[in-house]
């Protein structure tokens, strides 16, 4: 078969695209899997707490990555305004990721530790009593929901489910899941993920 009958018969035309763009996907996209950058986790990297886990569904819940990513780039105007660049062994027990792409507000990647419990409390709940421009919306019902009642709900059975994915989680971790979020509202549950957001590599020069 030459080119010429290629070109000019468009059902070959597409096959043979698609046959071009599927291996040069494959070529690309499976060495990945086995790399040891992209799918060891950085030392120290712990699994998400019972707590930080349930504050990440409320997180999901609520559409934070609508105006957030997580995932700092390696240019010198990210480093020097956020923190080290973002490595793929930090989120080895994500799943799924929170990359994102969309920056309404700033990356948060690396907030964890960057504000106090108390000022996220009332960012959370007004930005504007913070951040006087702010155009982030006010979340203050999350203080007034029990995590339990809602994102905690399951808690165990989806760390159950993570752990069958890789995260190693504990037996113990898992049996005293829903205790650890004992009293604990919606918005303690939330602040606590963002404080442990992006700290595994905080050290690192
Ligand atoms: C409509 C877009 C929007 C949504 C949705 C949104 N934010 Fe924001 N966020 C912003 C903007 C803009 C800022 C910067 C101004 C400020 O600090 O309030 C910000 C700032 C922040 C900061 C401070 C970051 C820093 O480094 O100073 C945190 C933490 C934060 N948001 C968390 C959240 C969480 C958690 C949610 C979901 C419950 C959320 N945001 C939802 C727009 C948004």
């Amino acid at each position: 078969m030459n080119q010429e009958k290629i070109e000019k018969n468009v059902g070959l035309l597409i096959i043979f695209t698609l046959l071009v763009i599927i291996w040069g996907g494959l070529l690309e996209i499976v060495p990945l899997f086995f790399q040891k950058s992209t799918t060891q986790p950085v030392e120290g990297l712990k699994p998400y707490s019972a707590v930080a886990l349930a504050g990440r569904d409320v997180y999901i819940r609520e559409g934070c990555y609508n105006c957030h990513s997580q995932m700092i780039r390696p240019f010198r105007a990210e480093t020097e305004r956020y923190g080290h660049y973002s490595v793929a062994g930090e989120f080895v027990y994500d799943h799924p990721f929170q990359w994102g792409s969309k920056r309404t507000g700033p990356d948060l990647h690396r907030v964890g530790g960057r504000y106090s419990d108390e000022w996220h409390r009332v960012h959370l709940r007004n930005p504007r009593d913070v951040v006087p421009e702010s155009n982030m919306p006010a979340y203050f019902w999350l203080a007034k929901t029990k995590a339990l009642d809602t994102v905690g709900k399951d808690i165990d059975a989806k760390m159950g489910a993570l752990r069958k994915v890789g995260v190693p989680y504990t037996d113990e971790e898992i049996a005293g899941a829903k205790k650890a979020l004992e009293g604990m509202t919606e918005e303690d549950v939330l602040i606590a993920y963002l404080q442990g957001l992006g700290t595994t590599l905080s050290n690192f020069k």
